[in-house]
């Protein structure tokens, strides 16, 4: 989800991302002295920027996010399109584009394992192709697979045939791969037109999942960069953007995990924060925030 931003929103950013990183640095694992490594586990990971971080090693229990029974079967509401839900408790879905990625997706999936979360993966259809065996993993660990095209280009540049096959595309390959239809989209780039929105739920039946928490990780800010920058933007039905093929990412999960459930947040999938949409808006009236 590479988005260009001009240079006055990233000189904003950047100072944002100051402010947020000193205020949420803390609890991300840089500010604190590291201890020595133990016996048992491997030497520090290196990212690309050549800054030591270490991936915390599991050493005991980690928080972990509880178990829950709850529908994923979400009735087609009045909106296409959703970059949070508006729900009653602090549910938030923890989402990973672009994938899958050999090494980065079975690591994270490790993570979430340990903690009991459920995620959701935006595939990208190729390397579903070239990567079958991650994408039964991710499936049979129960995570959900969401359609985010096969090639990865924007759509609002192209054409309704071209959407089309890249869409189909992507669904038959997650089908063959792991026997699972994707129920979700979420464009590349979040680039999509109105449209365009309508006629790919009518067609294919799927909202377009957007997203509300974004800590730009694709430009590789560091791990402990990508951390603060969830904890502090993330509030009750927040929809977390990130990318599960950068390994700086996955560095960054389990303190972001941890951070988070330490804050009291539960994790469900994309499908099940919308059926809690869905509950909410039949109880009362539809509750939507306009997408970006
Ligand atoms: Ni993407």
């Amino acid at each position: 989800m590479r988005t260009a931003l001009n240079s006055h929103m990233k000189r904003l950013f950047a100072l944002l991302g100051l402010i947020l990183l000193s205020a949420s640095l803390g609890s991300c694992g840089a500010s604190k002295p590291k201890p020595p490594p133990p016996p048992l586990h491997s030497g520090p990971v290196r990212t690309s920027n050549n800054t030591a971080y270490r991936t915390p090693a599991l050493h005991g229990p980690v928080p972990r996010n509880p178990d829950m029974s709850l529908p994923a079967d979400f009735a087609k509401g009045p909106r296409l399109s959703f970059s949070r839900v508006a729900v009653n408790d602090k549910y938030i879905a923890i989402t990973f584009d672009d994938g899958p990625q050999p090494q980065n997706t079975p690591r994270l999936l490790d993570m979430l394992r340990a903690r009991n979360i459920k995620a959701t993966f935006y595939m990208v259809g190729s390397n579903v192709d070239l990567y079958p065996q991650v994408v039964r993993r991710v499936v049979a660990e129960g995570h959900e697979v969401g359609n985010h095209s096969y090639t990865h280009r924007l759509f609002s540049k192209m054409s309704d045939s071209d959407i089309r096959q890249e869409l189909a595309r992507t669904r038959d390959a997650i089908v063959r791969a792991a026997g699972v239809q994707p129920h979700t989209l979420r464009p590349p780039f979040g680039g999509m037109l109105p449209r365009q929105r309508e006629w790919v739920n009518t067609e294919f039946g799927y909202p377009i999942i957007l997203w509300s928490v974004d800590p730009f990780d694709w430009r590789r800010p560091g791990p402990s960069v990508v951390c603060a920058r969830i904890l502090s933007s993330t509030t009750a039905g927040s929809i977390v953007l990130a990318h599960d093929i950068h390994r700086q990412t996955v560095d960054a999960m389990p303190a972001t995990l941890d951070g988070l459930l330490q804050r009291g947040f539960k994790f469900v999938t994309v499908s099940q924060l919308l059926a809690m949409q869905a509950e909410k808006a039949t109880a009362h009236t539809a509750v939507g925030l306009p997408i970006p």
